[in-house]
């Protein structure tokens, strides 16, 4: 597949030394073909689904599952995925778990703190160039800047930064926001409520269904294009939160309104409800960001890599809420 942000000629123009082709990656004299995968995060949401649909395309010998908790992924052991441990505070424990690793997929740490976040995901960076990997796959988030007022996109921009610069052949999938997130900020009664509070204005968000981003991830991982490419995982169209609302409304029979409240309100709501301080910074955060239009460019990319259209935003709600019609 040969799908980068940039342009560029076709995928055959395109191999050489800066390709790579890991349907036959060549390592040493060796042609290895089977090459070996690994995914850090490899126990969270994105990175379970992002092993199952990989697992449908590769020998399950053909993956490394990389996880803090290797407890965890019992249940990958048992389907023959190999299993290592894997903490982004112990460079060390990385360098073992990357060695005879063609191609890393790394999922960004649920960490929130921005200095610990980019110091654990240097040590990923680090111990992948260590281990002699030959590819890292990044999964970053839509317009990272150091300046956003969302918690996660400065450590993207930075991480971003590092790998461009560690010299190691990279591969950036910037998500837009997950459509997964929809049921949390609507909130559990939203439809007998029938309105929501949020603090994001008029701002557009492209949002994407997580299994859709771990379907394009494996489809990625195994048929990769030439490498150093940004894809932007960010379909169209890209939404107001009063068209999700009427969106909703269609799907349940019964109006749903969005009502904009301020960031202080919106705190303060969360905090009444016992939302842990960091959660509400990241809260307030993302709204700002909606509000000033960070998740509101749209990218044909996510339709490319799965060959077929990504899943809508009244598709996901039809089967989230679609038993609560009215
Ligand atoms: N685009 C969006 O809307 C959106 C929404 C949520 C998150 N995200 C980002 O996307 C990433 C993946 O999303 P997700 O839904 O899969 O989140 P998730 O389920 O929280 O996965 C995060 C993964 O990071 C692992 N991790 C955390 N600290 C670690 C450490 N010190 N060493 C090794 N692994 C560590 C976690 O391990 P455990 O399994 O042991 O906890 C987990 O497997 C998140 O981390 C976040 O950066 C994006």
């Amino acid at each position: 597949m040969c799908l980068g942000k940039e342009k560029m000629p076709s995928c055959a123009a395109q191999k050489g030394p800066n390709t790579f082709g890991l349907s036959k990656v060549t390592i040493g004299l060796q042609t290895h073909l089977s090459p070996m995968y690994a995914i850090t995060g490899a126990t969270g949401q994105l990175g379970q689904a992002t092993l199952h649909a990989l697992l449908t395309q590769v020998a399950p010998k053909q993956v490394i599952a990389v996880a803090r908790d290797p407890q965890k992924a019992a249940d990958l052991r048992a389907r023959g995925v190999h299993v290592r441990p894997g903490d982004y505070n112990d460079p060390a424990s990385l360098t073992a778990a990357f060695q005879g690793v063609d191609t890393l997929l790394f999922i960004a740490t649920s960490e929130l703190a921005h200095a610990v976040r980019v110091q654990q995901h240097q040590h990923v960076i680090d111990a992948a160039k260590q281990a002699g990997v030959r590819h890292v796959v990044y999964v970053s988030g839509v317009n990272p800047t150091p300046t956003s007022k969302f918690g996660a996109s400065p450590g993207h921009y930075a991480t971003e930064q590092y790998l461009r610069q560690s010299g190691l052949a990279y591969t950036l999938v910037r998500d837009t926001l997950y459509l997964d997130l929809l049921p949390l900020l609507l909130g559990p009664t939203v439809v007998a409520d029938g309105q929501f509070y949020f603090a994001a204005g008029e701002g557009r968000v492209s949002f994407v269904l997580r299994t859709d981003v771990a379907q394009a991830l494996a489809n990625l991982l195994t048929s990769p294009g030439p490498a150093n490419q940004v894809y932007e995982l960010a379909p169209a169209p890209a939404h107001t939160l009063a068209e999700v609302a009427s969106a909703l409304s269609e799907v349940v029979g019964r109006p749903i309104q969005y009502v904009e409240i301020s960031e202080e309100q919106l705190a303060s709501g969360a905090r009444q409800q016992q939302v842990p301080e960091p959660f509400i910074t990241l809260l307030t955060g993302m709204a700002a960001a909606m509000r000033d239009q960070e998740f509101a460019a749209t990218s044909p990319a996510l339709a490319q890599l799965l060959g077929h259209a990504p899943t809508t935003l009244k598709t996901y709600l039809q089967t989230v809420y679609g038993s609560q019609v009215a």
